[in-house]
């Protein structure tokens, strides 16, 4: 099955009113995971990665190879976007290996260099016919991130950064932040609303891990459409490691990182089928 570009299959999970898990690879046995779990649901998925996971890979281009040897084994509907990529030379490295989706992640610079430099990188993902993902507005990590301020998205700037840009896809900030929350989750459901009635096209949660699924559900219904998850499968792959320090050797790999495996895939197909199903319609 070949790769798609991941704007289309939003546009598809808007039409059922669900969002696409869009979850971090960092090597086979997650990927496999991932793959696994959208076989298991039926719900198509985007596996992404930001350069400090594919590095270590072997870089964009063997992470492509990965997934598409995933996806053909699991015959599933997915995508493979690049997630907070930095400068234009990484996004032109995804193009040409072969990604569906790339991001450019300027969200911490002031507006007009996010929009100068998101069109830039917007341009270079539509040559490739790949689509494009750009963040308004900052979401930080738990931990204080990477040293940035938070920031919400100010919908009176939506527009004319899509405009701007030619984005496909909008991350914005609504109160989540990357890995684990300090305090207690609140997203702003009023600003989502705010912004989703301002453009249409598909809107984007960074920082899913351990937002009650109350919240992310009432998120869903106001338009976004791609929640991403990374801490939470990592944290799964690693207890599922704990679990084999107790009574494994390390001698066999293979009989090591299987509960790892195990758990991580679960822990996916839980949230595919959370960001699925149980939506509260009008
Ligand atoms: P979490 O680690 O909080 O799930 O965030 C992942 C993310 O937003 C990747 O871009």
């Amino acid at each position: 099955m070949k790769l798609q570009r991941m704007d289309t299959l939003l546009r598809q999970a808007r039409e059922k009113k669900i969002a696409l898990g869009a979850f971090e690879c960092w090597d086979s046995i997650n990927i496999q995971g991932i793959a696994k779990a959208s076989s298991l649901t039926g719900i198509p998925v985007i596996f992404q990665a930001t350069p400090v996971e594919y590095e270590p890979m072997g870089g964009a281009a063997a992470l492509v190879h990965m997934v598409k040897f995933y996806v053909d084994k699991y015959n599933i509907n997915a995508a493979l976007h690049l997630d907070h990529g930095s400068t234009l030379e990484q996004v032109e490295d995804c193009v040409r290996s072969g990604f569906s989706s790339v991001m450019l992640d300027a969200s911490a610079c002031e507006f007009e260099e996010n929009a100068r430099l998101s069109a830039e990188a917007a341009k270079i993902a539509h040559a490739g016919n790949l689509s494009f993902e750009a963040e308004l507005g900052h979401v930080i990590g738990g931990d204080g991130g990477d040293g940035a301020e938070s920031a919400l998205t100010v919908p009176s700037e939506v527009v004319e950064f899509v405009k701007r840009t030619q984005v496909d896809c909008l991350a914005v900030s609504i109160g989540t932040v990357h890995g684990d929350y300090k305090g207690k989750p609140e997203l702003r459901l009023d600003l989502l609303k705010e912004i989703a009635s301002l453009v249409e096209e598909p809107l984007v949660l960074h920082g899913g891990s351990g937002t009650p699924i109350a919240q992310l559900h009432a998120a869903i219904k106001l338009g976004i459409t791609k929640i991403n998850i990374c801490t939470d499968i990592h944290k799964a792959f690693l207890a599922g490691i704990e679990e084999a320090r107790k009574t494994l050797t390390p001698s066999v790999p293979g009989n090591f990182y299987r509960p790892a495996a195990q758990m991580m895939t679960e822990k996916t197909v839980e949230m595919i089928r959370l960001f699925s199903t149980g939506i509260p319609q009008d």
